[in-house]
């Protein structure tokens, strides 16, 4: 088989067969097929997609091209969650340990952040000593003793994923709906987990722009999960506002310890309510959404959801008096009120630009190699739906004086205004 007839086949609109997408993972991860040609073949697939059966043979091939994880030996229902990309979104960090500490087996390997968006992995990083790389054996003895673990990718998972989606990001090809689900289903697949939640972020900091795309990338990555025999749900959430008010690594993990203590944003909240309830149900607790949304709110109420937080931060040899005391991370050296430049009500925050500013005070990367900071970043005062003045702060920049300016100029200018009151919807849509 020759790549160039299969990069010819697609640039054409074909359909590619079984043996032809095996052969170009297999020969991208063995380096016999060169960039340049992997290259045009991502462009065909970006211009002319791929059908559903095309898309569910890439994932499998990304899945199979490097280790598996084999989570046999931790008994019971084992669930994992993703997340497409968001901003504010600390979700992971609340819903582990809130359906952990209903003794269901949470088994989560999660990513770094790039460009506007955050990663799970540089937030935990921000608790002084919290180690995200262990090894699979220890992964494993970790959930079957405390059923969590948050962890960055370990073994060699996906290595395809890895150098398709570093290829995709430097020729134009990321938000190509059949390769983003093939990237994300071959790392959750590859990760074991036997539920599986997804959380497909629609709006202005999200890939996905339009409720009908997010539609179809979560109906498919559900269609490939279930193929696989994972119990598979997809939330579609909006993205025109950050979630939560916290933007940027410390500031986000004290938000979700506030929301394990049961003080936290609303719509952090019923997020992590809504996609936990499904988890709990899945993993044969309860049958009821209600009945599980009724056992992880007691969880918040009697303190057990955050003790486990803290057993976690513990485990993975960080200082889990952060857990209890917040007020022990760093402060930034300025904390500066930005002020609403008009009256109105308001309309939408752009998540992308809000990502953006706290990226640019050090709180995210360009690059992978970027350093962060993690005390710096943005909190919100308003959200969407709120009536402001010029009076009004929107949000405070904290800033250790890397482009303060700019991303004080950044934050205030993602705000929209509108003259009536507006209303926000969180969950979009549920794909099962
Ligand atoms: N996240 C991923 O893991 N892969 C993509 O392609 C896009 C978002």
């Amino acid at each position: 088989m020759q790549m160039l007839d299969v990069i010819i086949k697609k640039r054409d609109g074909g359909v590619l067969t079984k043996e032809e997408i095996e052969f170009v993972v297999k020969g991208y991860t063995d380096g016999s097929i060169p960039d340049y040609q992997m290259s045009a073949f991502l462009m065909a697939v970006y211009f002319r997609g791929m059908t559903d059966e095309e898309a569910t043979t890439l994932a499998l091939a990304m899945e199979n091209s490097g280790d598996v994880m084999d989570l046999s030996r931790i008994k019971g229902f084992k669930v994992d969650k993703h997340s497409t990309g968001g901003v504010g979104d600390k979700t992971s960090i609340v819903l582990a340990p809130l359906v952990a500490s209903l003794g269901i087996e949470f088994a989560k390997m999660s990513g770094r952040g790039l460009g506007h968006t955050g990663g799970t992995l540089d937030k935990l990083e921000a608790i002084p000593g919290y180690n995200i790389q262990i090894s699979p054996e220890d992964f494993i003895n970790q959930v079957q003793k405390i059923h969590i673990a948050l962890v960055g990718q370990s073994g060699n998972l996906t290595p395809a994923d890895k150098k398709m989606y570093a290829l995709r990001d430097v020729t134009g090809t990321v938000d190509s709906i059949p390769l983003i689900a093939a990237s994300i289903m071959s790392k959750k697949l590859a990760a074991g987990a036997d539920g599986i939640c997804l959380d497909v972020k629609v709006g202005s900091g999200a890939f996905m722009k339009t409720l009908e795309d997010a539609r179809h990338l979560a109906t498919l990555m559900v269609n490939i999960g279930k193929m696989c025999d994972r119990k598979m749900t997809a939330i579609l959430t909006n993205m025109d506002e950050p979630l939560g008010f916290a933007v940027g690594n410390s500031l986000e993990v004290i938000e979700a310890i506030n929301t394990l203590k049961g003080k936290g944003p609303k719509d952090l909240r019923d997020l992590c309510l809504y996609i936990g309830s499904r988890l709990v149900v899945d993993a044969g607790l309860t049958d009821s959404l209600e009945e599980a949304e009724k056992m992880l709110v007691e969880n918040i109420e009697n303190g057990l959801a955050l003790q486990k937080l803290a057993e976690l931060v513990e485990a993975q040899g960080g200082n889990a008096d952060y857990v209890y005391h917040p007020e022990l991370f760093r402060d930034a050296d300025e904390i500066i009120p930005v002020y609403a430049k008009t009256k109105g009500y308001i309309k939408r925050i752009d998540s992308y630009h809000v990502g953006r500013a706290s990226m640019l005070l050090g709180a995210g990367r360009e690059k992978l190699t970027d350093e962060i900071d993690p005390i710096v970043g943005i909190v919100l005062n308003k959200k969407v739906g709120d009536y402001v003045d010029e009076n009004t702060i929107l949000g405070y920049i904290h800033s250790n004086g890397k482009n303060t300016n700019e991303a004080i100029e950044m934050f205030a200018n993602s705000f929209e205004y509108s003259d009536e009151k507006v209303d926000v919807k969180l969950i979009l849509d549920v794909i099962r």
